[in-house]
């Protein structure tokens, strides 16, 4: 697929033999961060033909080094933090993935924006409100390219979700329900980094929450939220007897664990819609039910989601009335021969070449991360919450 065009990758009709990348300039590639995520953006980043990989960062010595053998990549500079590899100006930078554990999203994305170079962050965006919005400030002191690792966005399921709501077909939106979640998926193969306070920051919420929310906002155009009421809880995270800290050989963990494991919110957004969402990285059923998209014309059905693997239930349903009957239209699942991920990461390139906006804008994305950090916040006060984001 490699030396597809992004329209090439998502005209899900039209099958394109060849492509035209333009590799007179090779795009210079740094990675921050060399965990797990990595793998997936190496990946990509080497079958691009207009890509030379130059740089990589991990506090954690010699990880850096092996990460980039593993992948047999040669030549590459290593550093021991971001600050030393973003500080090195003779890298010549134009673009970095920063693949580090959420709590340190916002420090390494601002100081790339502030050294000059585009990022593409993973997900969630950051951990805080208050972190996003410094964020997008650095982003538009900046003019770089700013895109946020939401790749399930380019799955060709999750783009008709959003060609039914835009068809118009369901009216007025007033109600939209998401989630979903996990009997038992605390993520512990690869370590702590997810669990821990010091490095998750959040749990479950920003982990898969985010994702789930991305799926229907962004379907229904991103509307501003304005209260949240949220739960979070962490029952599963602190047990002893936690059936996937034994399985994974560190009955240990649950010391560990300091983030929710279930989170639950209930959001007004602009324009009199309400969301109402849950998700949960263990919980005594199989799934929190299946998304839906209520209108005045029609509903969507979008049968329980595993979203954040680029995937959902099928097939979809829409609901409406035609000539007095009560009608239901299924639309199957459709196959995309081209991953997401490799979407996400030649969209961000073509931006960084073309000086075109964001495939995945941080100007969406904040009110993604409004929520999460809007249910974290509420939960803890228990009680509603305003949400405020100033102009920027
Ligand atoms: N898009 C996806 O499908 C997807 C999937 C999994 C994880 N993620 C996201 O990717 C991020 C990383 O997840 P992971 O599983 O790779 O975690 P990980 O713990 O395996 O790797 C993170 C690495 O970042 C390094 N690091 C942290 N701060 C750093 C800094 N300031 N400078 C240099 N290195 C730094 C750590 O030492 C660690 O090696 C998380 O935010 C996660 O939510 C995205």
């Amino acid at each position: 697929m490699a030396g597809k065009t992004v329209d090439e990758m998502l005209d899900f009709n039209v099958k394109a033999e060849s492509a035209e990348i333009d590799t007179s300039k090779k795009l210079r590639i740094g990675i921050i961060g060399t965990g797990w995520i990595a793998e997936a953006h190496i990946e990509q980043y080497k079958k691009m033909p207009d890509v030379e990989i130059v740089a990589g960062a991990d506090l954690i010595p010699g990880k850096a080094q092996k990460f980039f053998e593993k992948h047999g990549v040669e030549g590459v500079k290593c550093y021991l933090s971001h600050k030393e590899m973003l500080d090195d100006e003779s890298l010549k930078l134009d673009g970095v993935s920063i693949c580090t554990y959420n709590m340190t999203h916002a420090e390494c994305t601002i100081y790339a924006l502030d050294k000059g170079i585009n990022v593409l962050l993973e997900k969630p965006m950051c951990v805080t409100l208050e972190e996003g919005i410094e964020i997008l400030k650095a982003e538009k002191r900046s003019g770089k390219v700013l895109s946020i690792g939401f790749q399930p966005r380019f799955d060709p399921n999750m783009i008709m979700v959003k060609n039914v709501v835009e068809s118009g077909v369901l009216g007025k939106i007033y109600y939209i329900q998401s989630g979903g979640g996990r009997r038992r998926g605390i993520p512990t193969p690869f370590g702590t980094t997810f669990i821990e306070k010091e490095t998750g920051g959040i749990g479950a919420l920003g982990d898969i929450g985010c994702y789930s929310l991305d799926m229907l906002l962004n379907a229904i155009g991103y509307p501003k939220p304005l209260t949240v009421t949220g739960y979070t809880s962490d029952f599963f995270g602190t047990d002893p007897n936690y059936i996937g800290y034994k399985n994974c050989g560190h009955p240990e963990y649950y010391k560990k664990f300091g983030v929710d494991d279930f989170a639950a919110g209930f959001v007004r957004l602009e324009g009199d819609i309400i969301l109402d969402f849950r998700i949960a990285w263990a919980m005594n059923i199989d799934s929190p039910g299946d998304a839906i998209i209520l209108g005045t014309k029609g509903g969507l059905r979008i049968p329980a989601t595993d979203c954040w693997n680029g995937s959902i239930g099928g097939p979809l349903k829409v609901y409406t009335e035609v000539g007095g009957e009560q009608v239901v239209t299924e639309i199957p699942m459709k196959q995309s021969d081209v991953p997401c991920f490799e979407v996400k990461i030649r969209s961000f390139l073509d931006a960084i070449k073309n000086g075109t906006k964001a495939p995945v804008p941080a100007s969406q994305i904040i009110y993604n991360q409004a929520i999460l950090s809007g249910i974290k916040k509420s939960a803890d006060l228990g009680k509603e919450i305003q949400i405020e984001i100033p102009e920027i």
